[in-house]
């Protein structure tokens, strides 16, 4: 595509919009609140939130920087703002590597998604208890067909939304259907506020108890925090090229960000208020909002509607997700190699799909201490699934090492001059601030991180041991 006739958003609301579109999706509704309570709430959380603040703004800001400098695809992009054949293709080498890995098994979660929404829409959850709900998804968790229909219908919406391109495809629903997730979860809010268990829900997530923080915990609210943002792959870079040169920066950032975690705190609320009312257990793993919510929609007036409308719009975010991971690898191949936009999003949706089918059977033809040892042999010893490899090795390793290459990129390649040009300020605390985060202070806590799996021990374990007893 020609580089004036490239598309592009209609202007700085609606790249807000479909940045935070991609950012606020399952990350947020359904992974956030799961892996809170199986890493014992609180510490996790704020090490979940200081993540947020000084590793991801920071590349947030870069990415977006880079692709509207570049205006190209996650892989170009480096070569473009720096120069050709560089080796600093490879983070977008591994962002590709990351989306084909993430939106197979985020499919099959959508998946699930849409199946209770089918099952609000013929009011399944009417009257059922907590016990009984939670038959429902252990039932949903072994019947593969029914996972395969559904992950086939995400996998189909996703890949038509992307064939709609960007103004007519993403745009037009990302602006009625973010506000509308909003005001939804806004309601549930001010709803578990009246339950019993609210104030313990509080306490849960926001007193931190570091004796509950392992090391892998702390690993995977570093890796969550790339995961909820869209960083690390070059989704937003591929966003970000669709931005008019002319849009300044930080504050674009900023708001994505806020929105993003807000959203993130606010369903944890909601969910573990639910969880403290009705006995529930806080580690329950990824099932843990498909009993929670619909136990409340059961039981509350409205709840029918509500359950309806919850389920609808949390299809949605996670559709307006995928669709991004989705569109950065569509983007690559139509621009790269020259395939057609409309083939490419087929062939590469197709292949997707077919991976996805792993995560289908991890739950039930597949869940066999055979196949679980030979994920174990890589990653843990006590085995993994296909889905849960899937998601272990992006999100606390792809993602997080993709994020350190693209700040080390943006604060030693392109520099002073770069941070300059994204901030489109002379602020110096701002842009020095930026520039030695994006050199130093980023970088290093991924890689701290890292140490600390390697070496059980961390600079930022230390602190924090220093700081909590
Ligand atoms: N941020 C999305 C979520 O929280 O559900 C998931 C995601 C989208 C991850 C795009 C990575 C990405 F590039």
């Amino acid at each position: 595509m020609n580089q004036s006739t490239r598309a592009h958003w209609s202007g700085r609301i609606a790249f807000i919009l479909a940045a935070a579109g991609s950012a606020i999706g399952l990350g947020n509704i359904w992974k956030f609140p799961y892996i809170t309570g199986e890493n014992g709430g609180g510490a996790f959380v704020l090490i979940y939130l200081a993540c947020v603040a000084v590793v991801g703004l920071p590349i947030l800001l870069a990415e977006v920087y880079i692709g509207q400098k570049a205006r190209r695809n996650a892989v170009e992009a480096f070569e473009l703002t720096h120069k050709t054949g560089t080796y600093w293709r490879v983070p977008g080498w591994l962002g590709l590597a990351s989306a084909f890995l993430i939106l197979s098994f985020y499919s099959v979660v959508g998946g699930w998604i849409l199946d209770f929404e089918f099952r609000s829409i013929i009011n399944e959850f009417g009257g059922k208890s907590a016990n009984e709900i939670k038959g429902t998804l252990t039932s949903l968790f072994t019947n593969w067909p029914r996972q395969l229909f559904w992950h086939t219908v995400f996998m189909s919406l996703t890949v038509a939304i992307v064939l709609g391109g960007v103004k007519d495809g993403l745009e037009r629903w990302n602006k009625i259907l973010m506000p509308a997730l909003l005001a939804l979860l806004a309601l549930l809010l001010v709803r578990v506020m009246f339950l019993p268990g609210f104030g313990q829900a509080m306490s849960f997530l926001f007193s931190p108890d570091t004796s509950k923080l392992k090391a892998a915990g702390i690993l995977e609210a570093v890796g969550h925090s790339f995961f909820t943002l869209s960083l690390g792959m070059g989704a937003l870079i591929t966003y970000g090229s669709y931005l008019k040169k002319k849009e300044s920066l930080p504050k674009i950032v900023i708001a994505v960000a806020f929105i993003d975690t807000a959203i993130a705190l606010v369903a944890g609320i909601v969910i573990f208020s639910i969880v403290y009312s009705f006995n529930m257990a806080p580690g329950a793993g990824p099932g843990l909002i498909l009993v929670t919510l619909p136990t409340l929609f059961s039981q509350m007036a409205g709840g029918y509607i509500i359950s309806v409308a919850f389920f609808l719009l949390v299809s949605f975010a996670a559709l307006t997700s995928a669709v991004s991971i989705l569109e950065t690898m569509v983007a690559y191949w139509t621009e790269s190699h020259n395939v057609d936009r409309k083939k490419s999003a087929l062939i590469v949706g197709v292949v997707i799909y077919l991976l996805g089918l792993l995560s289908v059977f991890s739950t039930n033809l597949l869940n066999s201490p055979q196949f679980k040892m030979f994920a174990g042999t890589l990653l843990s010893k006590n085995g993994l699934t296909f889905f849960d490899l899937f998601d272990k090795l992006t999100s606390s390793y792809f993602l997080p090492i993709g994020g350190l290459l693209i700040a080390l990129f943006f604060g030693w390649i392109l520099g002073e001059k770069a941070i300059k040009e994204a901030t489109k300020s002379d602020n110096k605390l701002l842009n020095k601030g930026l520039l030695w985060s994006a050199r130093i202070v980023a970088p290093g806590a991924v890689l701290d991180v890292l140490l600390n799996l390697v070496f059980e021990w961390s600079v930022l374990r230390w602190l924090f041991g220093m700081v909590f007893g």
